[in-house]
């Protein structure tokens, strides 16, 4: 399922629509981010549902749990077409990330829930216990069989040395990103948390998700339920349109950008 981009708004709207998203910030006390894939992609990491994305590239279908430990060559597809140069070192938290930080610095920030794992919340200066990453991170690396553990740098070290699917040193058991594939449990205590913060919050912001994964994309509708307003900034449209306060069809450096920097005035004034 791929997205069509809609035309971003103008400079004007998004000023109009920075204003009122601040207010909403200014009069919180318990603000939830929500992100996708979408608030890393001006770090240039391509997402998944947008045209050119991971998933118009390749099919979800092969990239399975069940497929990723019972088929060798599935193992090689995700290490080497999907791993291998996706979060390389150089990959670096881009405006959005950074206005996220800043609401924290601000001390409005009740946490961020994440379904990417590129890290680049903590890298932006989020801190760990305010982060819930749903999908777990790509940081490490796991042997399925002994439970070794490996920094995924060392593993993409052998991988460029021309290694095709790395194995555990100790037991040559297969090795595994500590990253939720299609078909695998979320992280039941970070979802059960993620879960309670969203219920908990009066308002929730989704930055850059298509909202269409699940059991992650039930949470906006869980804050919502509960009372908060909804503020959804993505370029394109998502299922939750219906039930929010705001809806910015911008790019989330310039958007978030605005917004903080209108927050951090209305705070000051
Ligand atoms: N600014 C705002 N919105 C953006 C930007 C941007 N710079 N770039 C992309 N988007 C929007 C796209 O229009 C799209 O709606 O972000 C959304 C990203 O949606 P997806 O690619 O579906 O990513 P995500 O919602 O994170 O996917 C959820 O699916 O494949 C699984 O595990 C994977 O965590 C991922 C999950």
């Amino acid at each position: 399922m791929l997205f069509n981009r809609e035309k971003p708004v103008d400079d004007q709207t998004l000023d109009r629509l920075a204003e009122r998203a601040a207010d909403l910030m200014a009069g919180a006390k318990r603000i939830v981010v929500f992100t996708g894939a979408g608030v890393s992609t001006e770090s240039g990491i391509p997402d998944f549902r947008s045209p050119g994305g991971i998933w118009d590239r390749f099919d979800p279908d092969d990239f399975t749990y069940q497929k990723f430990i019972s088929e060798a060559e599935t193992r090689r597809k995700q290490w080497q077409l999907l791993w291998k140069d996706r979060l390389t070192e150089t990959v670096q938290p881009n405006p959005a990330h950074h206005a996220i930080a800043e609401l924290h610095r601000l001390h409005k920030l009740d946490c961020v829930i994440t379904q990417n794992v590129d890290s680049l919340h903590l890298t932006a200066g989020v801190p760990e216990d305010k982060v819930f990453e749903l999908h777990g991170s790509m940081r490490r690396v796991t042997c399925l069989q002994c439970g070794r553990q490996y920094p995924m740098a060392e593993i993409k070290k052998r991988l460029h040395a021309g290694e095709d699917v790395p194995d555990c040193e100790a037991c040559h058991g297969i090795l595994k990103p500590d990253i939720v594939l299609f078909g695998e449990m979320l992280p039941d205590r970070v979802l059960a948390e993620a879960t309670s913060r969203a219920e908990k919050c009066d308002l929730f912001v989704v930055v850059g998700s298509s909202l269409v994964v699940y059991p992650a994309a039930l949470l906006p509708g869980y804050a919502v339920d509960s009372g908060a307003r909804l503020i959804i900034i993505n370029l394109s449209e998502t299922p939750m349109d219906g039930r929010a306060n705001i809806i910015i069809r911008a790019k989330a450096g310039e958007a978030m950008t605005r917004i903080i920097q209108k927050l951090a005035e209305k705070m000051s004034g």
